[in-house]
């Protein structure tokens, strides 16, 4: 059993929580993408709570924003992690996330771990940032400010156009104790695998919203590619979608026709709550858009939907989790399933109802 996890709209749509949510399912995990993506979750930390008897809930939790590694890294500390032949990395974030998870391993009581990074995933030199830098690309596509800054799309040039200045994991990574290098495809063969999509549907680069993309194709089929994992092998795949879509700040291209652009205060949301952890920028907002749903639905042939930031539509319902067979008492969330599951003709099968928090929803 293989599962695929991505976005259906602009990003940030809390893949990262259905992940974690999931990943004890799981005992091989997949991240393709490259650091503009980042992926938040909070881990219980048994820890804290142990020590500290009627400690607050939220020093009982602890925050992971994982741009390089699976969250599985956290959320199933048994997973074997991979890093795919699609992927791009920034060597200083990778060693970064290394470091800290080697230390919260041995923190928590694990044994050493290794990432199985594929020797084709390329790596982000000094150049491909300054070729972004000066090209004019920041400015002409906001929604790029942060990749600009990273080089991480003229990698993926240099990739398509074969250069030499291109190179490969194989050849540039220090492999420490921490990495192996190699074929990950062997290494998924056989597995119950979790492939962690990046960004969202209307970002991908040939059927988004063109040119207010990202630099890889993101549908199931892009993630695929991007793993090296065989698509016909994924039976569970999930699209995550918020109730409020969102765009980063900025020039970053339009919302679809048939949803609006707001404000924070009309979602009666702080805005400090939706301030990037890569670019620092408050995003955008929109009503939620049937088309967009619709569209998401049919690039990516989902078995399920998951409905995020629920607690944005109706603030009660905030921090519930566990099993759920009705919603009778959040009629604004309940109509917002139905409405959801009858364009679509897919199930909602879980809810995001905060930034740790999710019910299982099995409706008779
Ligand atoms: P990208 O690949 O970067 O798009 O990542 P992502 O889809 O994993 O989303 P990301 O983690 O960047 O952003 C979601 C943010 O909202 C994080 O800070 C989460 O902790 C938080 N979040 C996720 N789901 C919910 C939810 O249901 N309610 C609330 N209030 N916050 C949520
Ligand atoms: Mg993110």
């Amino acid at each position: 059993m293989s599962a695929a996890v991505v976005g259906g709209q602009y990003g940030s749509e809390g893949k990262g929580l259905i992940v974690a949510h999931i990943a004890r399912d799981y005992d091989t995990h997949v991240r393709v993408g490259a650091a503009n993506a980042g992926h938040t979750f909070w881990t219980r930390n048994d820890k804290i709570e142990g020590q500290y008897e009627g400690a607050s809930v939220d020093a009982a939790w602890e925050k992971h924003v994982m741009q390089q590694l699976p969250c599985a890294a956290y959320a199933n500390p048994d997973a074997v992690l991979c890093i795919g032949p699609g992927a791009i990395i920034s060597e200083e974030i990778l060693d970064r996330e290394l470091r800290e998870w080697s230390a919260w391993r041995r923190e928590h009581g694990f044994g050493v771990d290794y990432v199985w990074i594929d020797e084709k995933a390329h790596v982000v030199r000094e150049e491909h940032k300054l070729v972004e830098t000066g090209s004019g690309l920041q400015e002409r596509i906001g929604s790029t400010s942060a990749t600009a800054r990273e080089g991480i799309g003229a990698c993926q040039a240099a990739r398509v156009m074969r250069e030499a200045g291109c190179i490969l994991a194989g050849d540039a990574l220090d492999v420490d104790e921490r990495v192996f290098l190699g074929k990950i495809a062997y290494k998924l063969d056989g597995r119950n695998v979790m492939l962690e999509g990046t960004q969202g549907a209307s970002l991908s680069l040939t059927t988004g919203d063109f040119p207010f993309v990202t630099s890889r194709n993101t549908t199931i089929a892009g993630l695929c590619a991007d793993a090296g994992y065989p698509a016909s092998k994924v039976d569970r795949r999930i699209v995550v979608l918020r109730t409020y879509p969102i765009r980063v700040a900025g020039n970053s291209g339009g919302f679809y026709d048939d949803s609006r652009e707001i404000s924070w205060d009309v979602v009666g949301i702080d805005p400090e709550n939706e301030r990037t952890t890569v670019t620092k920028k408050i995003r955008r907002v929109a009503t939620f858009s049937m088309d967009q749903l619709v569209d998401a639905v049919i690039l990516n042939d989902p078995t399920e939907l998951a409905l995020t930031f629920c607690d944005y539509l109706e603030p009660r319902i905030h921090g519930e989790s566990g099993k759920w067979d009705a919603l009778k008492s959040y009629r604004s969330v309940e109509m917002m399933v139905n409405a959801i599951e009858d364009a679509a003709h897919v199930p909602v099968t879980m809810l995001g109802t905060g930034p740790h928090s999710v019910i299982e929803l099995e409706r008779k």
